[in-house]
């Protein structure tokens, strides 16, 4: 099977190699949990090995992500360089609907040859719908068109709990191809960064909770380590 290598330290291992191609990925987080740096640079490393990639933000602006990241990981190079260059486009689209944002991927891929999307978040495009079954066929149809463009993509979903065992199964746990969950778990006086791939279709993958950091070269996710 060909995967695409998110070049996250560790992530990949966790994986057997990487996100299978063509799949698309929902990544759990609550707030400050790491879901725009593990998204920006799943893009990052794809652009640097010459697949272009799509960052679609639904509330942040353009940019506010580059600025963020910048400053989160000054050792990743060349960052304004892949942007301007086109290797890393990052779009906000006018309207908050999964139609435009199936436009707008449609419309790169064909122009621009993009092999990675990420969609951060999801969450406001999910608040507009008014009930769960809409959101869910609509959600389906989106799906089922990216199956049909040759790309791999990560979706941000806000997490309503930092507590493991409080995770419920939401509608996207059901749809999408994988899961990966980041955490910010409670310890006494302080937080710890851990993370776990709850689902991945087609492929075997580590079903361990483990710590992750994230430094100034990257996202480092400690594999084989234990979460104290
Ligand atoms: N240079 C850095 N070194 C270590 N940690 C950093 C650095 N820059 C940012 N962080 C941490 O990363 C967090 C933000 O990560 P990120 O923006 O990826 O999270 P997020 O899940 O997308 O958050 P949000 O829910 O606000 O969108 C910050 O709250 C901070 O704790
Ligand atoms: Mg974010």
């Amino acid at each position: 099977m060909d995967r695409v290598k998110t070049g996250i330290s560790g992530l990949d291992e966790m994986l057997n190699g990487g996100i299978p191609i063509g799949r698309h990925v929902a990544l759990y987080g609550g707030p400050g949990a790491g879901k725009t740096s593990f998204c920006y640079e799943f893009l990052y490393h794809g652009a640097q090995m010459g697949e272009p990639g799509l960052y679609v933000t639904l509330e942040e602006t353009p940019d506010d992500i580059v600025e963020n990241m910048k400053n989160t990981f000054p050792m990743l190079s060349e960052i304004g360089k892949l942007v301007s260059s086109k290797k890393l486009e990052i779009i906000k689209p006018d309207k908050l609907e999964l139609e435009e944002v199936a436009n707008l991927l449609e419309d790169r891929i064909t122009s621009n040859g993009i092999k990675r999307a990420v969609i951060d978040s999801a969450t406001m495009i999910r608040l507009s719908f008014k009930n769960d079954i809409e959101y869910r066929q609509t959600l389906f149809e989106f799906l089922s068109l990216l199956r049909n463009l040759d790309v791999t993509s990560i979706t941000t979903l806000e997490a309503s709990t930092s507590k493991r065992e409080e995770m419920r199964y939401d509608i996207e746990h059901f749809v999408m191809d994988g899961i990966i969950n980041l955490y910010n778990l409670d310890r006494e006086d302080r937080r710890i960064r851990a993370m776990e791939v709850f689902k991945m279709r087609g492929t075997d993958h580590s079903r361990d909770l483990v710590p992750f950091k994230v430094t100034p070269s990257g996202v480092k996710v400690y594999v084989g380590e234990k979460v104290f």
